[in-house]
């Protein structure tokens, strides 16, 4: 029988898991239910683990294969350790609601992070519940979107490499690499067959099959799901804790008000599947009631 402890850090989203080390090698009843929790809650936190770079490769492939970021600063040994690093001279620019690597093709089951230098305050990560926002869609929203794909891509990174005077051939080469993908608005879980909304502000750029117009409202109204406190959890970051996040389920948003404080972070990224929508694939997963309907919603403040 397992040891491991989890503990909510709101009604649907997010869980911290105690009772457990993950610098060593995790037994197979441990692991499903970390796997288990990861699907329940769409993000989960460790806390105190000091981990090795190679004990955080280890843990991360248990999910999956794992990726190298073709755009982003790389720990100097292993290239799919991501260094994300600011400082008062580099502040911090995650605060921006996103799913990790979108504009691949095959984006990412999860990502999992580990503080290395925490602010003294400040520096947290937002999480939001994609099921959830989808739940709390009016019904004629999903009626619109369901079965509908969107356009992403890496525009955000592309800048930046003009910026630091990429040549022509260079960003041919990335653009022929990463041809900008349709995913579908809405995307089924692959393991709880629930629905969640899957389009981001990062690197989704439009809605295809209605106007340009219809585009950009539906784009607004799917990402101000994102917003809602209700759908959301925060977490508190100190040095050697961990959050490994759903892409699938989640969006999560780093803000950025620690400056001029550093704050340094690693991250492995686990490569995930084609997202594909399924009108008729049933839930499996833990379905919450009641969902808190987003937009429709009216405080009696008023
Ligand atoms: C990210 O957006 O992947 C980084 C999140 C964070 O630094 O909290």
């Amino acid at each position: 029988m397992s040891t491991i402890s989890v503990s909510p850090l709101s009604p649907t989203i997010g869980a911290e898991l105690g009772n457990i080390d993950l610098r060593s090698p995790l037994s197979a009843e441990t692991l499903a239910e970390v796997r288990q929790a990861l699907l329940d809650w769409k993000v989960i936190f460790f806390r105190d683990q000091d981990l090795t770079p190679e004990q955080h490769l280890a843990f991360a492939r248990n999910f999956g294969d794992l990726e190298v970021h073709p755009f982003a600063p790389e720990h100097p040994v292993y290239p799919e350790i991501l260094q994300i690093t600011h400082h008062a001279d580099a502040p911090g620019y995650e605060n921006l609601w996103h799913s990790d690597v979108t504009w691949r093709l095959q984006p990412s089951l999860g990502s999992i992070l580990l503080m290395k230098e925490a602010p003294p305050l400040g520096g947290d990560t937002l999480f939001a519940d994609m099921y959830a926002a989808y739940d709390g869609l009016p019904d004629d929203i999903k009626e619109e979107i369901d079965g509908k794909n969107a356009r992403h891509d890496f525009a955000g990174f592309r800048r930046g490499l003009v910026r630091k005077g990429a040549t022509e051939e260079e960003l041919a080469t990335f653009d022929a690499a990463y041809p900008h993908p349709e995913h579908p608005v809405v995307r089924t879980h692959p393991e709880t067959g629930r629905r969640g909304i899957y389009v981001n502000q990062a690197f989704t750029r439009q809605v295809l099959g209605v106007t340009p117009e219809r585009s950009e409202e539906l784009l607004r109204i799917l990402y101000r799901q994102a917003s809602f406190p209700e759908y959301q959890c925060r977490f508190r970051w100190e040095a050697n804790s961990i959050a490994f996040w759903d892409n699938r389920a989640c969006q999560h948003y780093a803000v950025s008000d620690y400056w001029p404080h550093g704050r340094s972070v690693e991250r492995v990224t686990v490569i995930g599947d084609t997202p594909y929508f399924d009108p008729d694939q049933p839930v499996t997963g833990r379905q919450e009631e009641r969902p808190f309907r987003g937009s429709m919603q009216r405080s009696i403040l008023a």
